[in-house]
């Protein structure tokens, strides 16, 4: 590995850092003014998502304003659905016109070749990595099978898990069938990310908490396994896996093949690197609603989350969940100024 790697890559390769590498979930989003006046001269969400030139300029915000470690490139866990032949809007929310109902439905979806259903996202990347210079290295990201399944089936806005339960278990052959496409669809487009640029890959699985443990087995484990395993450039471009809710399966969370486990707010990060971080970094775990409290109470919670890591290389500073579009920007640039102030050490 060169002695230049950023400190974000070598953090989730457990390798010496001379502090603690931060950045935020959603940080390229609503909260920032900025943001929003980009997005309006973009006319919708998936317009901005569309125009590569003006994606950059959001996904780069963050990395001036807020001074983190890492850019994450502008997009949506969704958009690459629409190249399968899925059609669906923002509403600030995901709005699937015709949901999977039945195996007519998946029959209709084609496994798309990325680069040419999200040849902006390529074009993206090459623009952030031409304009980063190595500054910061580049996120790329998809959602999981189970969560991207889980927005496919909703007929209706926020019950997008009574749906997705209903397809599991009365109709699990159907399920697997989707699952398994969804699950060759991702392995293509972030194949695509990392050879566009991306240096960093987080996989998205926001719903699978959700299940209980022996169901994570059946339904999201072998899929999110199939991903980290087909994956090039393995050892050089760190993957990062994401669960809201993830307590109860942590210990299966050490065979998905992640390099980075990133925690939700509930779990104490001390005990579960007590536990696991000998394997794997971890990644998080600040409450997003702290950020809504005075800054001497947001640097104090940083502290704690930094003291119950303990020493050492493996941590990558991190919300639980994303920010909210309410949080006060300087809060979240008093956070990240905490985080490079109190973590600074010797290399490890
Ligand atoms: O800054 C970043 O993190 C990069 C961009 C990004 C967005 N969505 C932009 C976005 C990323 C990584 C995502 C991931 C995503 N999208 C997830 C997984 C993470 C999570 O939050 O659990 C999920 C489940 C989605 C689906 C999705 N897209 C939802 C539920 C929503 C509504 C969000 C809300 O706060 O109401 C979106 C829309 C969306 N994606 C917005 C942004 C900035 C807001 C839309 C707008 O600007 O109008």
């Amino acid at each position: 590995m060169p002695s230049n790697t950023s400190l974000l890559v070598r953090a989730a390769f457990r390798q010496p850092v001379e502090r603690t590498p931060v950045w935020v979930m959603r940080q390229a989003g609503r909260y920032l003014p900025q943001y929003r006046e980009v997005r309006a001269r973009a006319g919708s969400f998936l317009d901005l998502c569309h125009t590569p030139e003006l994606a950059a300029v959001v996904s780069l915000q963050p990395l001036e304003l807020m001074e983190v470690d890492a850019v994450i490139m502008f997009s949506d866990i969704l958009t690459p659905l629409m190249g399968m032949g899925v059609s669906l809007d923002f509403d600030p929310g995901p709005v699937i016109h015709q949901p999977i109902r039945e195996e007519s439905d998946i029959r209709r979806l084609v496994l798309p070749d990325p680069s040419e259903s999200c040849a902006y996202v390529g074009r993206l990347l090459n623009l952030l990595r031409q304009e980063l210079r190595d500054r910061v290295p580049v996120i790329g990201f998809a959602g999981a099978p189970f969560t991207l399944a889980s927005y496919l089936v909703a007929e209706e806005k926020g019950k997008n898990m009574a749906y997705l339960t209903r397809l599991l278990f009365d109709e699990p052959t159907l399920a697997h069938r989707l699952l398994d496409l969804l699950t060759r669809m991702t392995i293509d487009y972030l194949n695509y990310q990392i050879e566009n640029g991306a240096q960093v890959i987080q996989l998205f699985d926001t719903w699978a908490g959700t299940l209980r443990a022996d169901e994570f087995d059946v339904y999201a484990l072998p899929y999110v396994q199939r991903i980290f395993s087909a994956l090039n450039q393995k050892g050089e471009v760190p993957t990062i896996y994401y669960i809201n809710g993830s307590h109860h399966l942590l210990d299966r969370l050490m065979s998905t093949g992640a390099d980075v486990i990133s925690l939700d707010w509930r779990a104490d990060i001390g005990s579960v690197r007590a536990r696991l971080g000998d394997k794997v970094a971890l990644q998080g775990n600040l409450n997003p609603n702290v950020l809504f409290c005075d800054p001497t109470v947001i640097r104090t919670k940083t502290a704690e989350i930094l003291q119950k890591f303990g020493s050492g290389s493996g941590h990558i500073f991190n919300l639980g969940h994303g920010i909210d579009k309410d949080v006060n920007p300087e809060h979240l640039l008093h956070m990240v100024r905490s985080v490079k102030e109190l973590s600074q050490r010797q290399p490890t």
